[in-house]
């Protein structure tokens, strides 16, 4: 058995980060572990300009603590009245990497989403003329599909026509959940990847009632079935370039997750690559870590990869019950348990 593994540092491509006291909380878990990330715009109110996106970017680099280097890497929040005009500013700031489009009403803070794709078409080819990637929460919101389909009427339904109306766009399928979304990725035309979270690779739906109803654990898109858990698995560990790191780590307050009607989102950075050393150690993959963490991401996005190195250790390490969020607690995922890969 491998005891521990170096690698290139890697970077984080799907990452919610909040504002003030909360993110200044998150951010050094991150940043101990990954040299940029790609950091999520649904902000309230959501990061819609280039304006809004770079004082968002300064406000994370003041909440950086001096020790720490770390990149983060912006997005614009996708509406039906944004402009062409305003990804090319966001091309021309070169600290914008790409726009997230969440479907109204699919997620947390997704409010201000688009409910009808078609009315962004000049922001669309625009992106596709400047190559900035879409990136994509793949659900349906028609509360008539199964929670469980959700992702899969998504693609047949939406994301697949759109491939065929902009095949220039490069489009990251984010947080794969089934295995249809593996296929979709897999076999799509154009510049298409996805991005695969730990927790997915860890867990399948038992987890949420495993004993009880575990809000903790409740996160969109929602866990799937053990069949897609291996599908995800195998993507990951593929060596295929389309597939890359994506935690989707997302921080509520406890009393936001703790409640009649509980909030999406499960908190990982702060174990984020040591989960992701233990998924690919189970199934005897740690030599294809490297290029799924490190490597692909950064092709993808057109980037330098990261020159430094990290080393993890198979050496259990605890998760404390809670951390501190500003004025709140925050649960992290194994909160009282351990996780079996430490960094050095
Ligand atoms: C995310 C959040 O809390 O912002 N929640 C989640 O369950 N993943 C939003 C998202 O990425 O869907
Ligand atoms: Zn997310």
């Amino acid at each position: 058995m491998t005891d521990s593994v170096t690698l290139t540092r890697p970077d984080d491509w799907h990452l919610h980060l909040r504002d003030g006291p909360a993110m200044a909380a998150v951010l050094p878990h991150t940043a101990r572990r990954f040299a940029r990330a790609i950091v999520m715009p649904n902000l309230r109110p959501p990061i819609v300009t280039t304006e809004l996106a770079l004082a968002y970017r300064r406000r994370i680099l003041a909440a950086l603590p001096l020790e720490l280097s770390f990149e983060p890497l912006m997005t614009l929040y996708l509406t039906e009245s944004a402009s062409a005009e305003e990804i090319r500013r966001a091309k021309e700031s070169k600290l914008i990497q790409a726009v997230k489009w969440y479907p109204a009403g699919a997620t947390t803070h997704s409010e201000a989403g688009v409910s009808d794709i078609h009315r962004c078409q000049g922001v669309l080819e625009a992106m596709e003329e400047h190559g900035m990637p879409l990136l994509v929460h793949g659900e349906v919101t028609d509360p008539e599909v199964d929670v469980f389909d959700r992702e899969q009427v998504f693609l047949d339904r939406v994301l697949g026509p759109l491939l065929i109306r902009y095949p220039r766009l490069p489009v990251v399928l984010e947080h794969i959940t089934t295995r249809e979304g593996v296929e979709f990725v897999r076999s799509a035309p154009g510049q298409v990847a996805g991005t695969l979270t730990a927790h997915h690779l860890l867990l399948n739906r038992n987890a949420l009632f495993a004993g009880g109803l575990r809000p903790h654990l409740y996160c969109l898109p929602v866990l799937k079935r053990e069949l897609h858990r291996q599908a995800l698995l195998e993507a990951a560990i593929s060596g295929s370039p389309r597939f890359f790191l994506g935690t989707d780590s997302a921080p509520h307050p406890r009393s936001g997750k703790e409640s009649a009607c509980g909030c999406a989102g499960i908190f990982t950075a702060h174990a984020a690559l040591e989960l992701y050393a233990e998924a690919f150690a189970e199934a005897g993959a740690l030599q294809r870590l490297e290029a799924f963490a490190s490597f692909h991401g950064a092709d993808f996005y057109g980037l330098p990869r990261n020159r430094e190195r990290i080393t993890l250790v198979r050496e259990p390490q605890p998760v404390p019950a809670a951390f501190p969020m500003g004025d709140e607690t925050l649960v992290p995922f194994r909160a009282g348990q351990s996780t079996a890969w430490s960094l050095a």
